[in-house]
């Protein structure tokens, strides 16, 4: 495959010629899929800690807390979270898949959670959000300026620890973690510059251009973790595309959710702030798939987007409630179903081992209905 290819987002064909069947799987089973996260969190802590242990004091200090392990002052912290740990998990599980074992997927697991953790830390600073995993966001907790460096410290020791990987795939998993971090930012400047356009109209962005926003803000990396595991594992080019291609469509659809989420999630759950992408007039895919519909609430939707007046509190609530009535919730949820659809027929390709078969099955299974 040529670097090109390998970088271009998916053709929206891609998802428009996959079959549609939204709401057709059985109730996702939450239970083996947060025991499947575990068992992957379980394995990478370690490394991760070694990794973290290379930074210097205060950046160290900085990542500790954003990875839940320790409170803004360096104590431990038993309330603090590291998050889900999708990435790692996916990094591991494609390890495996590919015959592996999980632990060859290591520094690829380390590697990726680092660049989450990363692009976590600087987009609540560009989305203004104060409040992550349910604790002050770094920026909060440390100010604008260390926040940034700390990203920066985790992005280095992300890169760094891929590059000290033994083997000889480690050159190639760096070039495709390279190219992630590119497209990641290409996404994050998407997002950011969607801000700026206006709701409806010729300029307005529509859903293919979202869906090319979300591909490269969340499904690279994504990609990348499955990609990178099935590249420290040794498996053939043709497994390590289907893998990205997984991955990415399953980015797609973890993105789309979390819009959702952003709407109409539990903050105790999600530990995010409710309505903040209303509030900062985010354009996600509930927002546009209501708009691109038709009818009166549609129509008093658009209005409110338009006006000046903030978007917080009751007129939040009332626009949630529009676009729902509007189709923008139901529209999502269909989107996220056919994305997870096409990434369970990538996965399938690559004939995975049976274990790590069923260990994808249950993760890609809870991603529609997972609560945070
Ligand atoms: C949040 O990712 C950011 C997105 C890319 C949507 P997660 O929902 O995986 O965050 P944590 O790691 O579990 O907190
Ligand atoms: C997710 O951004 C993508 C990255 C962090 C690169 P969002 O802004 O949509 O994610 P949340 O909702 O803050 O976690
Ligand atoms: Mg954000
Ligand atoms: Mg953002």
């Amino acid at each position: 495959m040529s670097r090109a290819a390998r970088t271009a987002p998916l053709a929206p064909e891609a998802a428009l010629t996959t079959p549609r069947h939204p709401f057709t799987r059985p109730p996702a089973d939450t239970a083996r899929a947060g025991a499947v996260l575990a068992r992957c969190r379980a394995l990478t802590h370690p490394a991760l800690v070694d990794a973290v242990a290379q930074l210097d004091p205060w950046t160290g200090r900085m990542a500790a807390y954003a990875l839940g392990w320790r409170d803004p002052g360096g104590a431990p912290d038993p309330t603090g979270s590291g998050g889900k740990g999708l990435r790692q998990a996916l990094a591991v599980l494609s390890a495996e898949a590919v015959g592996a074992s999980g632990t060859t997927a290591l520094p690829a697991a380390v590697a990726v959670e680092l660049v989450h953790t990363f692009s976590l830390l600087h987009d609540d600073i560009m989305d203004g959000d104060p409040l992550r995993r349910r604790r002050p966001a770094v920026w909060r907790a440390y100010g604008v300026g260390p926040a940034v460096l700390a990203g920066d410290a985790l992005h280095a020791l992300a890169v760094q620890t891929l590059a000290e990987a033994p083997g000889e795939r480690a050159p190639a998993a760096v070039r495709h973690l390279s190219r992630t971090l590119t497209a990641l930012v290409r996404g994050q400047a998407d997002d950011l510059r969607f801000e700026e356009l206006p709701w409806t109209g010729p300029d307005a962005p529509g859903l293919a251009a979202y869906r090319a926003m979300a591909e490269q803000k969340t499904g690279v990396l994504l990609g990348c973790a499955a990609a990178l595991g099935a590249e420290l594992g040794g498996a053939p080019g043709a497994t390590v595309t289907a893998l990205d291609r997984a991955g990415r469509h399953l980015g797609i659809a973890f993105q789309a959710v979390d819009d959702l989420l952003g709407i109409w999630g539990d903050p105790a759950l999600t530990g995010k702030p409710v309505h903040s992408d209303l509030r900062q007039r985010k354009k996600t895919f509930p927002l546009l798939a209501a708009l691109a519909g038709a009818g009166p609430a549609r129509r008093e939707l658009a209005a409110l987007l338009d006006s000046v007046e903030p978007l917080e509190g009751a007129r939040a609530a009332h626009a949630a409630a529009l676009v729902d009535e509007a189709g923008g919730r139901a529209a999502t949820r269909a989107e996220a179903s056919t994305h997870l659809e096409a990434a369970r027929a990538c996965l399938a390709a690559t004939r995975p081992a049976p274990a790590a078969a069923r260990d994808l099955d249950a993760l890609v299974g809870s991603l529609l209905d997972r609560a945070w």
